[in-house]
């Protein structure tokens, strides 16, 4: 996730990466919370940015000039009915992009994301409106961990006919400034990203391996390699690196890749693939 533009994008992906997810993006623009909207915490990064986005017909641009560049593209959508995800979903694929990812997870904003990601009817009609207007186009489902059991809701999302989930967004969170006594985000509540999620994201991929039989994409808190092949491991056919762009810059995507590529060596697999869902060959 590189924000909402073409060039950084581009970086991304001339340093490796296989593809790129936008920010998530509405039908209309929205100028997202006031500050402060982003806590660096000594184990990850909190935000409440509101979804902040310049509204679909901007990003249009931007996805047109990526598939000049042939960037693999899903755009993430965030809607306040299932109409508002249909239409910016299909504007989205209209432009060029090869997928979308649905944002059912965001913590931040009222009427969206998490709100409607935590009730399995609502996410199955969501999925299943988009996908029937988007055709071939990609729908993948963008789970929320803030809720007790997540294959409940990637069974919805496989139901509704989603070609994969993404998990997971960000965890609720919070910081406290101890000397004015109040919270730090001007929102009190956020969404916590980076290294300290990454084992509730391996849990919860390894839950939903166990229960989908659609393809599950990893995310949260990589940053090494070995978080990468975590993830292959729980079950992930692939993964997304977000914040971990912050902490090592676009130079991650290489490093990552290098340290998969010499793994593998080591250990004489062919390739990840075979590697997808083996932690639960020895677990009980
Ligand atoms: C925001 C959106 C997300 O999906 C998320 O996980 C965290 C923050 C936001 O824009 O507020």
């Amino acid at each position: 996730m590189v924000g909402a533009s073409a060039l950084l994008a581009k970086r991304a992906v001339d340093s490796g990466a296989g593809g790129v997810v936008t920010k998530s993006i509405g039908l209309k623009a929205r100028e997202g919370n006031p500050g402060p909207t982003v806590v660096e915490t000594p184990c990850g990064l909190l935000n409440s940015m509101g979804l902040p986005n310049p509204g679909v017909e901007e990003i249009v641009k931007e996805v047109q000039i990526l598939k000049k560049f042939d960037i693999p593209v899903l755009a993430s959508i965030y809607g306040f009915s299932v109409q508002d995800y249909v239409h910016a979903a299909t504007l989205m694929v209209e432009a060029g992009a090869d997928g979308v990812e649905l944002n059912l997870s965001c913590p931040n904003v009222e009427g969206t994301g998490l709100e409607v990601g935590i009730d399995p009817s609502q996410v199955e009609e969501i999925i299943e409106t988009t996908k029937a207007a988007v055709k071939d186009a990609v729908v993948i489902a963008k789970l929320t961990p803030n809720i007790t059991d997540i294959t409940v809701i990637g069974k919805a999302a496989e139901k509704g006919g989603a070609d994969g989930v993404t998990a997971i967004n960000t965890v609720k969170a919070m910081a406290i400034d101890i000397y004015l006594e109040r919270p730090i985000l001007s929102s009190g509540v956020g969404g916590l990203s980076g290294t300290a999620i990454h084992p509730i994201a391996v849990r919860a991929v390894y839950e939903l391996y166990k229960k989908l039989d659609i393809p599950i994409i990893g995310c949260g808190g990589v940053i090494s390699w070995s978080d990468a092949i975590e993830f292959f491991l729980a079950g992930a056919s692939a993964v997304q690196i977000g914040t971990g762009i912050l902490y090592k810059d676009f130079e991650i995507f290489h490093t990552v890749l290098e340290g998969i590529s010499q793994y593998l060596k080591k250990r004489g697999v062919n390739d990840i693939q075979s590697l997808i869902g083996n932690s639960h060959k020895t677990s009980t």
